[in-house]
Order: C-alpha cells, then structure tokens, then sequence
C-alpha cells in the first residue's frame, strides 16, 4: 500500500496544485513512485474542472514543475478514508477540513508549513496579490514539502536517495 497524501487549499487552482507538483517531483527523485502517491483538492467548488492558474502553472514552470495535467476537484469526505495524509495550505482550510472529516480522521489533518518550521502558519493565498506571492508560494511549499517527505521515509523506513542528497558535506 502507497503512503497518500492529499494537498489541500481553498480553490485548488494556486496552492495545493503547487504542493502537488513540488512533491511529485521530489518523490521522483527521491526514488519513491512505488510508495508514495499524492493528489490535491479545493475546499471550494468554483473552480471545479478547471485547470492551475496561469500565474501558478507559469511560476512552477519556471522551477521545473509541469502542472498542466491537474484539474481542480472538491474535497470530499471520502478523502479522509482514502488518504493517509491531509495537508491544509493554511489555518482556514484547516478548520473547514476538520469541521467536514469525520470525527475518528481528524487527526489526519495538519498545516503544511507545521512540518517545516514554527508551527501556525500559512501558505499565503497569491489569487489576489502580486506575481511575488507565487514565488512566495513556491519557496514555502518546496522546504515544507522537502522536510515532510524526509520525516515520512524516516519513519516508514523507505530507502531513498533524498537522505543522501539533503546531507551536509563532509571534510
Ligand atoms: P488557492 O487560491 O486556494 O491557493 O487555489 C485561490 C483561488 C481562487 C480563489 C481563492 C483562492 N477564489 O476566490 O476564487
């Protein structure tokens, strides 16, 4: 059985497309397309169907990340079942994801940016704001994202190449 891990934002078109796509690409090259398997959702359901944000697809693309097969679905409550992991882009996410799990599948709800740093913060939402929020965006996720996926292997105890790569050097 893959570990899963479900990206959550509110419209599913900026952040957690972004969460997506940096994750895939570090499982890839971390060596575990057999064991981990990520998706992303919205909160909302305005942008159902659709594909990222041009200006999100545009600065992934510029870091490497191809988005472009992603399209925008709701959560849903099966979601809590299906996924070992639910990582809510900010707090308000958070709340509404805890609000519409289960009760028994709350705890697999967390902040993203929990596992990287001081706890309670936010991915910030860029819909609105300048061309830096994206960049914004992509720093964040790729150390929070880097950081998660070094815990999981840890403490599932999968062999990869991201442990030697992330090391100081020696000497
Ligand atoms: P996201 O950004 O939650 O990172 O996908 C947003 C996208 C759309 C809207 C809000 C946030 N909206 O209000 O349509």
């Amino acid at each position: 059985m893959k570990t899963s891990i479900l990206m959550v934002c509110l419209g599913n078109i900026c952040r957690s497309p972004t969460a997506q796509g940096v994750m895939e690409h570090l499982v890839v090259e971390a060596g575990l397309v057999d064991k981990v398997t990520i998706d992303s959702a919205g909160t909302g359901d305005w942008h159902v169907g659709r594909q990222a944000d041009p200006r999100t697809r545009e600065a992934a693309l510029r870091r490497g990340y191809d988005l472009s097969a992603q399209r925008a679905r709701q959560v849903q409550r099966e979601d809590f079942e299906r996924f070992d992991y639910v990582l809510a882009m900010d707090r308000q996410n958070y709340r509404d994801l805890v609000d519409l799990a289960p009760p028994e599948l709350t705890h697999k709800v967390t902040l993203l940016l929990d596992h990287a740093g001081p706890a309670g913060r936010d991915v910030p939402d860029p819909y609105y704001g300048e061309t830096d929020g994206f960049e914004e965006v992509l720093d964040l996720v790729e150390h929070a994202c880097a950081a998660f996926l070094k815990k999981l292997a840890a403490e599932q105890g999968y062999a990869t190449r991201l442990a030697a790569t992330t090391e100081e050097p020696t000497g």
